[in-house]
């Protein structure tokens, strides 16, 4: 069975939709392996975020990701890093679908795409790293 990572970013969990998110994955039917409120720290997400480093986005991303706390998940269920990203929408929340997390949730007036309320894995290998990042002690 798959875990993923999930987090809901700075900008969910201000709007108060930590739980929104959670009742969308247990809805699902996934299962909650670890949540926990967490402030990121720069070393953290030049770990997280190792991928992106040196695209133009990385730093307002970095500095949004410290804006505030952020709710950190792994969830567990068949096929859940794929099922949560379909979840989640499109990056973009413009461009997310209706009855996504971004298309329903995600404002995209006046602020930058990095703002779409949660991450999460996009493969195996991604949750495996992320889970340590976040998780040592599940990893
Ligand atoms: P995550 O689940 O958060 O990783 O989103 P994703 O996999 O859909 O997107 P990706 O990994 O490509 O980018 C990571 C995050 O960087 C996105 O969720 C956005 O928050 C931000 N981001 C990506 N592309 C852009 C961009 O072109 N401009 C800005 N400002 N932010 C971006
Ligand atoms: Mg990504």
């Amino acid at each position: 069975v798959q875990r993923s990572l999930v987090l809901v970013k700075p900008d969910g969990v201000r709007r108060g939709l930590s739980g929104e998110v959670l009742r969308r994955i247990e809805a699902k039917g996934y299962t909650l392996a670890a949540v926990e409120l967490r402030t990121a720290t720069p070393e953290l997400l030049a770990a997280h975020y190792a991928e992106h480093e040196g695209k133009p986005f990385y730093g307002p991303l970095v500095e949004f990701m410290l804006s505030g706390p952020v709710l950190a998940v792994v969830i567990e269920g068949e096929r859940c890093i794929e099922g949560f990203r379909s979840l989640a929408g499109a990056t973009d929340p413009t461009k997310a679908a209706p009855g996504t997390i971004r298309g329903d949730l995600g404002r995209d007036w006046g602020v930058a795409v990095q703002q779409n309320i949660v991450h999460g894995s996009d493969s195996e290998e991604s949750a495996a790293r992320e889970i340590g990042i976040w998780f040592p002690q599940l990893a």
